[in-house]
């Protein structure tokens, strides 16, 4: 026999030589949800091993991920219900969970890249991403407390800020905000092929965030299309992004390889919460071992293409990288 491919997996030494792919602790982001008070942890049922954390244990918690070479934290505020209202106003307010969240992280771990969520949901009474009249969400008239979103975040010392809301024309609306606030350097990662999924469940269980009528299709996409991504590509390409964020990961890996075919700019997967209840889950139950299949998830998006990925399981992974 000529080819054997067999020769190449010989042994760990030779796989390694002729491995393409690496997964790095300085290719994930730790995505973690903030809550009001002090030395709360709040665990979050269908997310074993992840808490809702008050300020001072997310600043311990983000240090920790630092100190595994973890690159950047992404935050998801916890907003009481009695702060919620139509407009989401809470988000704008320089002393709010988030931006509070934000300034101690920026004090406490400088180093580590800090990015925000931009969208009305967690602030929103109608627990959508824009503004609801009469069971519509209006595109244009959200556009204005996005961007004013985005610039409170800045003011807060953010680094990277990231709308998730997949209103038409948000990256240009943001990005012309914060110029105009002075803050050119902020980066804008555009969730840029965000589908409406049923893997969010258990993030909207830790926000308390399910919309309260309707669902997400009318902004969120298809889990059927493909062609509609490569338009979002070359729109937020066009309007300013400098990143672009494919959601969710394990289950749209073509997306992500088309991504990396029509764009030169950086690619972020986001392993969504439903993806890691699924493999916790199956864990518990003693049917897949979770730590070989939490980096073979990772090791996947990177093969299709990602450079970043956002993963709950970002400090796990890292501790494994690190042994
Ligand atoms: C909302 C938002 C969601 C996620 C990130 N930002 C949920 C949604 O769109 O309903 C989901 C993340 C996850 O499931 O891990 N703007």
């Amino acid at each position: 026999m000529i080819n054997r491919p067999r020769r190449n997996r010989l042994t760990p030494r030779i796989r390694a030589l002729v491995g393409e792919t690496t997964i790095q602790p300085k290719n994930l982001v730790w995505p973690t949800f903030v809550q009001e008070g002090k030395s709360q942890r709040t665990p979050i049922v269908s997310m074993p091993g992840i808490s809702r954390l008050s300020i001072d244990q997310l600043v311990a918690d983000s240090k920790k991920a630092f100190d595994l070479g973890v690159a950047a934290v992404a935050l998801f505020p916890a907003i009481d219900d009695s702060l919620k209202n139509p407009e989401g106003k809470e988000s704008v307010n320089p002393d709010g969970l988030l931006q509070r969240a934000v300034k101690e992280l920026k004090k406490e771990v400088p180093e580590l890249v800090v990015i925000t969520d931009v969208a009305l949901d967690p602030y929103s009474s109608d627990g959508h991403d824009g503004l609801v009249q009469n069971g519509q969400i209006l595109n244009d008239e959200t556009l204005p407390l996005l961007a004013a979103m985005a610039v409170a975040q800045a003011k807060a010392g953010v680094d990277v800020v990231a709308p998730s809301d997949m209103m038409d024309g948000r990256i240009e609306a943001i990005r012309w905000a914060l110029d105009e606030a002075g803050f050119e350097n902020v980066l804008i990662c555009s969730y840029c092929a965000k589908y409406a999924s049923a893997f969010y469940g258990p993030f909207r269980d830790a926000l308390e965030s399910t919309p309260k009528e309707g669902d997400k299709k009318t902004y969120q996409m298809d889990p059927a299309n493909t062609r509609e991504a490569i338009r979002e590509i070359h729109l937020d390409e066009e309007e300013g992004a400098d990143w672009l964020l494919i959601k969710p990961g394990l289950p749209y890996l073509d997306v992500i390889r088309l991504t990396r075919e029509h764009s030169e700019l950086p690619i972020a997967a986001y392993h969504v919460s439903g993806e890691y209840a699924m493999l916790k889950a199956a864990a518990e139950k003693g049917w897949l071992d979770y730590e070989s299949c939490l980096m073979e998830s990772l090791l996947s998006m990177r093969r299709a293409g990602a450079d970043m990925i956002f993963t709950y399981g970002a400090i796990e992974a890292a501790s494994l990288l690190q042994q």
